[in-house]
């Protein structure tokens, strides 16, 4: 089983992230071949300055690595280093209807978020499809938020082969009967249903662009600020609290079950405030993220390793991309 996902470095690491994401990476790091890639061709699409877009490439590595990606396990790298990426997404784009990329959710809700569409936010899907089929992964951990990204990665590198392997049968993709296996590897995507979605400080989904984040290595008096900024509505302090507050679902995320046995019946019961929650959540989420937020300082002062990282990272990868993209090139006529 080989594993295989990558982040966007558009912004700064939040706790969507860590609980939708980058813990499930850390999971699958120990149970099997795993690559994990910052996606800063992505990033392209909403980053339109050359240092911004630089520094937040190096800050995902670092998150990265703070939070437990291990390049002793898993093959970590930068997206942009592979440069097979772009052919196969090229090729690819070939055999994808623009239907497809028309009714993508992620185009529609970047273009109603007043995100100017340009062709490379139209095409993001494509990439995406790429950077799964070239490493020919079998499973990709995402967010909710991407499974339809998924499903179109399998239904192109269906019509790709059965374009190009003659006798394939979509219904036997490894050729267990046929002896006619893909060329494109159809992966699964892995889907974590208990943290699907992690809510922000104003209970929409937590993301950078809603400005509702709490970011994981934001320095102490910002994490506070967040935190202490949660939306509440005016329940008295006497009263029991609604349990669809994102206060509490956040404590729910970041406490360990035990202590969040004792906020949940105090929550339940009434006589203690809002406040008091939030200093809760805020001693929570120093004790659950004070050892990454170190690492990454200390990472910070070390560039140089983080580069050397990446550089054995995406060698690695190059080597698994290179039948991969030899098969397609060949089949294709190049
Ligand atoms: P953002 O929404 O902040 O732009 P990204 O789209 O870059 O975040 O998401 C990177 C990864 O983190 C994806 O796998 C995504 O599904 C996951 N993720 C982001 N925000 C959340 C969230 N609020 N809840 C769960 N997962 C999330
Ligand atoms: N689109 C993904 C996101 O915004 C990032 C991403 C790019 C990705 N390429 C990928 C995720 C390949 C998994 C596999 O979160």
């Amino acid at each position: 089983m080989r594993i295989l996902s990558g982040i966007q470095s558009s912004g700064k690491q939040h706790l969507g992230n860590y609980y939708g994401a980058i813990r499930q990476f850390v999971r699958y790091q120990d149970q099997g071949e795993a690559l994990y890639f910052i996606a800063n061709l992505h990033a392209l699409t909403t980053v339109k300055d050359g240092p911004t877009a630089r520094t937040l490439t190096q800050q995902t590595a670092m998150a990265f690595l703070a939070l437990g990606l291990d390049p002793a396990k898993a093959c970590i790298f930068r997206q942009s280093d592979i440069p097979e990426v772009l052919e196969l997404y090229w090729i690819l784009g070939t055999v994808v209807p623009q239907s497809n990329l028309e009714r993508a959710h992620s185009f529609k809700d970047k273009v109603a978020k007043g995100i100017a569409p340009d062709f490379g936010l139209f095409a993001y899907p494509v990439l995406m499809a790429a950077d799964i089929l070239l490493y020919a992964a079998d499973g990709v951990p995402v967010g909710k938020d991407q499974v339809q990204h998924l499903e179109f990665t399998r239904d192109w590198a269906t019509k790709f082969n059965l374009a190009y392997v003659p006798g394939y049968d979509a219904a036997d993709s490894t050729g267990a009967r046929t002896g006619r296996p893909g060329l494109l590897k159809v992966p699964e995507a892995l889907v974590e249903q208990e943290t699907a979605v992690v809510l922000g400080t104003d209970g929409e989904k937590m993301s950078k662009s809603y400005n509702n984040t709490i970011d994981l290595f934001a320095d102490d008096a910002e994490v506070k600020r967040r935190i202490m900024g949660i939306r509440t509505d005016s329940t008295p302090v006497e009263a029991p609290k609604p349990l669809d507050s994102p206060l509490y679902a956040l404590l729910k995320l970041v406490l360990p079950p035990a202590d969040f046995a004792d906020v949940d019946r105090a929550w339940r019961a009434g006589g203690r405030g809002y406040g008091d929650f939030k200093k809760a959540l805020l001693a929570g989420f120093h004790a659950g993220f004070d050892g990454a937020r170190a690492r990454y300082r200390q990472l910070e002062a070390r560039p140089a390793e983080v580069e050397h990282i990446l550089a054995d990272g995406a060698a690695r990868a190059r080597a698994l991309a290179a039948p991969v993209i030899a098969g397609v090139r060949k089949a294709v006529g190049l």
